[in-house]
Protein backbone atom coordinates (compact mmCIF):
# COMPACT_ATOMS: atom_id res chain seq x y z
CA UNK A 1 0.00 0.00 0.00
CA UNK A 2 1.57 3.29 -0.97
CA UNK A 3 0.22 6.10 1.07
CA UNK A 4 -2.76 8.75 0.26
CA UNK A 5 -1.59 11.19 -2.73
CA UNK A 6 -2.06 14.86 -2.06
CA UNK A 7 -1.76 17.16 -4.53
CA UNK A 8 -1.59 21.36 -4.24
CA UNK A 9 -4.08 23.20 -6.78
CA UNK A 10 -2.75 26.96 -7.04
CA UNK A 11 -3.62 30.12 -8.22
CA UNK A 12 -5.27 33.34 -7.53
CA UNK A 13 -8.83 32.00 -7.94
CA UNK A 14 -9.78 35.86 -7.59
CA UNK A 15 -12.64 34.40 -8.15
CA UNK A 16 -12.81 31.07 -8.44
CA UNK A 17 -14.51 29.88 -11.88
CA UNK A 18 -16.86 26.83 -12.73
CA UNK A 19 -13.46 26.20 -14.82
CA UNK A 20 -11.36 25.84 -11.59
CA UNK A 21 -13.98 23.62 -10.10
CA UNK A 22 -13.94 21.46 -12.81
CA UNK A 23 -10.08 20.83 -13.01
CA UNK A 24 -10.19 20.07 -9.12
CA UNK A 25 -13.09 17.98 -9.19
CA UNK A 26 -11.13 15.92 -12.21
CA UNK A 27 -8.04 15.91 -10.14
CA UNK A 28 -10.15 13.41 -7.67
CA UNK A 29 -9.34 11.10 -10.60
CA UNK A 30 -5.78 10.51 -9.46
CA UNK A 31 -5.05 11.90 -6.14
CA UNK A 32 -6.48 10.92 -3.01
CA UNK A 33 -6.27 14.45 -1.73
CA UNK A 34 -6.33 18.12 -3.08
CA UNK A 35 -5.53 21.05 -1.12
CA UNK A 36 -6.68 24.54 -3.34
CA UNK A 37 -4.13 26.69 -2.55
CA UNK A 38 -4.85 30.98 -2.89
CA UNK A 39 -1.22 32.26 -3.49
CA UNK A 40 -0.82 35.77 -1.68
CA UNK A 41 2.21 36.10 -4.02
CA UNK A 42 1.08 35.65 -7.33
CA UNK A 43 3.71 36.03 -10.67
CA UNK A 44 1.49 38.07 -12.15
CA UNK A 45 0.32 40.74 -10.91
CA UNK A 46 -3.39 41.92 -11.30
CA UNK A 47 -6.42 44.06 -9.93
CA UNK A 48 -7.77 42.18 -7.24
CA UNK A 49 -11.72 41.79 -6.47
CA UNK A 50 -11.57 39.57 -3.13
CA UNK A 51 -9.19 39.37 -0.26
CA UNK A 52 -7.43 36.23 0.02
CA UNK A 53 -9.60 35.37 2.87
CA UNK A 54 -12.75 36.37 0.60
CA UNK A 55 -11.67 33.50 -1.46
CA UNK A 56 -10.37 31.14 0.68
CA UNK A 57 -13.85 31.41 2.26
CA UNK A 58 -15.91 31.17 -0.89
CA UNK A 59 -13.65 28.12 -2.32
CA UNK A 60 -14.44 26.42 0.69
CA UNK A 61 -18.48 27.05 0.41
CA UNK A 62 -17.92 25.58 -3.19
CA UNK A 63 -16.15 22.32 -2.30
CA UNK A 64 -18.02 22.25 0.91
CA UNK A 65 -19.69 18.64 -0.77
CA UNK A 66 -16.24 16.99 -1.32
CA UNK A 67 -14.01 15.81 1.74
CA UNK A 68 -11.50 15.04 -0.36
CA UNK A 69 -10.74 18.75 -1.13
CA UNK A 70 -9.08 21.27 1.39
CA UNK A 71 -8.29 24.96 1.30
CA UNK A 72 -5.35 26.94 2.41
CA UNK A 73 -3.85 30.16 1.53
CA UNK A 74 0.15 30.29 1.29
CA UNK A 75 2.42 33.15 1.04
CA UNK A 76 6.15 33.07 -0.34
CA UNK A 77 7.18 30.66 -3.29
CA UNK A 78 4.98 27.62 -4.27
CA UNK A 79 8.19 25.22 -3.70
CA UNK A 80 8.31 25.93 0.28
CA UNK A 81 4.69 25.49 0.40
CA UNK A 82 4.70 21.97 -1.20
CA UNK A 83 7.78 21.47 0.68
CA UNK A 84 5.91 22.14 3.84
CA UNK A 85 2.69 19.99 3.76
CA UNK A 86 4.88 17.25 1.76
CA UNK A 87 3.16 17.55 -1.47
CA UNK A 88 5.02 16.80 -4.66
CA UNK A 89 2.61 17.52 -7.13
CA UNK A 90 1.24 20.29 -8.67
CA UNK A 91 -1.53 20.64 -10.62
CA UNK A 92 -2.44 23.45 -12.73
CA UNK A 93 -5.49 24.00 -15.89
CA UNK A 94 -4.62 24.63 -19.33
CA UNK A 95 -7.62 25.92 -21.57
CA UNK A 96 -5.30 27.39 -24.76
CA UNK A 97 -1.82 27.52 -26.45
CA UNK A 98 -2.25 31.14 -25.15
CA UNK A 99 -1.60 29.80 -21.58
CA UNK A 100 1.17 27.18 -22.48
CA UNK A 101 4.17 29.41 -22.49
CA UNK A 102 3.23 30.94 -18.78
CA UNK A 103 2.99 27.65 -17.49
CA UNK A 104 5.61 26.05 -19.24
CA UNK A 105 8.28 28.60 -17.80
CA UNK A 106 6.83 28.57 -14.01
CA UNK A 107 6.45 24.90 -14.34
CA UNK A 108 10.30 24.98 -15.55
CA UNK A 109 11.46 27.57 -12.56
CA UNK A 110 9.36 25.47 -9.78
CA UNK A 111 11.62 22.27 -11.07
CA UNK A 112 14.90 24.29 -10.98
CA UNK A 113 13.35 25.08 -7.48
CA UNK A 114 12.67 22.24 -6.23
CA UNK A 115 13.67 18.96 -8.75
CA UNK A 116 11.10 16.36 -6.49
CA UNK A 117 8.09 18.52 -7.59
CA UNK A 118 5.95 17.44 -10.81
CA UNK A 119 3.46 19.97 -12.33
CA UNK A 120 0.68 18.38 -13.99
CA UNK A 121 -1.36 19.91 -16.88
CA UNK A 122 -4.99 19.12 -16.90
CA UNK A 123 -8.05 20.73 -19.39
CA UNK A 124 -10.83 21.48 -18.73
CA UNK A 125 -14.53 20.35 -20.05
CA UNK A 126 -14.96 22.64 -23.61
CA UNK A 127 -17.85 24.57 -22.26
CA UNK A 128 -15.17 26.09 -19.64
CA UNK A 129 -12.38 26.50 -21.88
CA UNK A 130 -13.03 30.47 -22.95
CA UNK A 131 -13.28 31.03 -19.03
CA UNK A 132 -11.19 33.56 -16.75
CA UNK A 133 -11.16 34.50 -13.45
CA UNK A 134 -10.26 38.15 -14.48
CA UNK A 135 -13.44 37.91 -17.63
CA UNK A 136 -15.91 37.12 -14.38
CA UNK A 137 -14.57 39.94 -12.66
CA UNK A 138 -15.52 42.36 -15.42
CA UNK A 139 -18.53 41.22 -16.87
CA UNK A 140 -19.22 41.06 -13.08
CA UNK A 141 -18.14 44.89 -12.67
CA UNK A 142 -20.26 46.06 -15.43
CA UNK A 143 -23.48 44.23 -14.52
CA UNK A 144 -23.47 41.30 -16.64
CA UNK A 145 -24.56 38.42 -15.30
CA UNK A 146 -21.77 35.25 -14.16
CA UNK A 147 -24.21 32.72 -12.98
CA UNK A 148 -23.49 30.49 -15.96
CA UNK A 149 -19.52 30.97 -14.52
CA UNK A 150 -19.19 30.66 -11.42
CA UNK A 151 -21.01 28.39 -8.76
CA UNK A 152 -23.57 30.11 -6.07
CA UNK A 153 -21.24 30.98 -3.20
CA UNK A 154 -18.96 32.87 -5.83
CA UNK A 155 -22.29 34.36 -7.42
CA UNK A 156 -23.36 36.06 -4.62
CA UNK A 157 -20.14 37.29 -3.38
CA UNK A 158 -19.69 38.92 -6.63
CA UNK A 159 -23.52 40.20 -6.48
CA UNK A 160 -22.74 41.83 -3.36
CA UNK A 161 -19.17 43.22 -4.16
CA UNK A 162 -20.63 45.22 -7.44
O1 LIG B 1 -3.99 31.84 -10.99
P1 LIG B 1 -2.60 32.30 -11.31
O2 LIG B 1 -2.43 33.77 -10.91
O3 LIG B 1 -2.20 32.04 -12.74
O4 LIG B 1 -1.62 31.43 -10.37
C1 LIG B 1 -0.21 31.61 -10.41
C2 LIG B 1 0.46 31.02 -9.16
C3 LIG B 1 -0.18 31.55 -7.92
C4 LIG B 1 0.33 29.51 -9.20
C5 LIG B 1 1.97 31.41 -9.22
O5 LIG B 1 2.08 32.77 -9.41
C6 LIG B 1 2.72 31.03 -7.95
O6 LIG B 1 3.08 29.90 -7.78
N1 LIG B 1 2.98 32.03 -7.05
C7 LIG B 1 3.67 31.81 -5.81
C8 LIG B 1 5.05 32.49 -5.83
C9 LIG B 1 6.04 31.65 -6.60
O7 LIG B 1 6.29 30.51 -6.28
N2 LIG B 1 6.64 32.23 -7.66
C10 LIG B 1 7.59 31.58 -8.51
C11 LIG B 1 6.87 30.87 -9.64
S1 LIG B 1 8.00 30.05 -10.71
Amino acid sequence: MTDATLAIYPGSFDPLTLGHEDIARRSLKFVDRLLVSVAHHPTQQKDRMFSVEERVAMIREAFADEPRIAVADFSGLLVDFCRQVDARIVVRGLRAVSDFEYEFQMALMNRELWPDLEMVFMTPAGEFTFLSASLVREIAALGGDVSRFVSEPVRRRLEART
